[in-house]
């Protein structure tokens, strides 16, 4: 579905990402994982065209993505649920919602069904519905996000880091809904500092440093392989899965 090629990423003259390939298939999970700084979400804002200072092959299925709009990948199905969430703070969850759809130009019956579909997968979205984003909790918001994501109906959602600043319990909580989408066969690439959690539900990961890929793979394989454990899993994962 998603094809890359020898990505290259610059913000002015410093280069973010070095000959990135990566590729997801339609009702894959990938996951992208890193340290602070690797420039995991700098591949999603190229998918997404925030950034287009780039160089190298972008294919969307049969679509070459090289001179593609920002506005216009959403139109293609790439829907990108940012780093930090990126909630209107004013607006109600309702709002929130219906903003997600913007780019769909559905009728308003259309977008209310939707919501209420919605609402069914996240029902502590109907709970909220008419309250101010802004006024939700750190957990709340990135539901929220997500929720507003399904609404652009995407044929690929890419989310940035969605367990970011999180108590166990809702990292627990995003992680059931991402579960919930996997089994209604959604494509997702996903980026994660928690690695073990993106590991659990993942099909295939890549690992990335210093804005290249260093190492990809199944995610079976991924988790059993040392450097993996000692870099990115920390003392006591290994214990989960030998
Ligand atoms: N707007 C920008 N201008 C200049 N440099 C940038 C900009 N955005 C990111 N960078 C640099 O590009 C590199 C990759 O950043 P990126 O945000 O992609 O990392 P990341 O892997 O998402 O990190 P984190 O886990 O902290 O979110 C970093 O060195 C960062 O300082
Ligand atoms: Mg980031």
């Amino acid at each position: 579905m998603l094809y890359i090629k020898n990505l290259n990423a610059f913000y002015d003259d410093i280069q973010a990402l070095r000959n990135v390939s990566l590729h997801v298939k339609e009702g894959e999970i990938v996951a992208l994982i890193g340290n602070n700084g690797a420039g995991k979400s700098t591949i999603l804002n190229c998918i997404s065209r925030i950034i287009t200072s780039v160089n190298g092959s972008m294919f969307f299925r049969d679509q070459d993505m090289s001179d593609l709009k920002y506005n216009k990948a959403v139109d293609l199905g790439i829907v990108h649920v940012p780093e930090g969430r990126c909630i209107f703070p004013d607006l109600s969850v309702w709002d929130n919602l219906l903003l997600g759809s913007y780019s769909k130009r559905e009728k308003l019956s259309t977008c209310k069904k939707n919501i209420n579909k919605i609402f069914e997968m996240l029902p502590l979205l109907r709970k909220k519905k008419d309250q101010a984003g802004g006024t939700l909790s750190g957990g709340e918001q990135q539901i929220l996000a997500i929720g507003r994501g399904l609404m652009a109906q995407p044929e690929i959602m890419l989310l940035d880091e969605p367990s970011m600043g999180l108590a166990p319990i809702f990292i627990n909580d995003v992680f059931g809904i991402l579960k919930q989408l996997k089994e209604q066969g959604k494509t997702i690439l996903i980026v994660e500092q928690n690695a073990q959690k993106a590991l659990e539900i993942a099909d295939r990961a890549y690992v990335i440093e210093t804005g290249s890929i260093i190492l990809e793979g199944d995610t079976d394989e991924l988790k059993t392989n040392q450097e993996i454990k000692r870099a990115y899993l920390g003392k006591g994962y290994s214990e989960i899965w030998d």
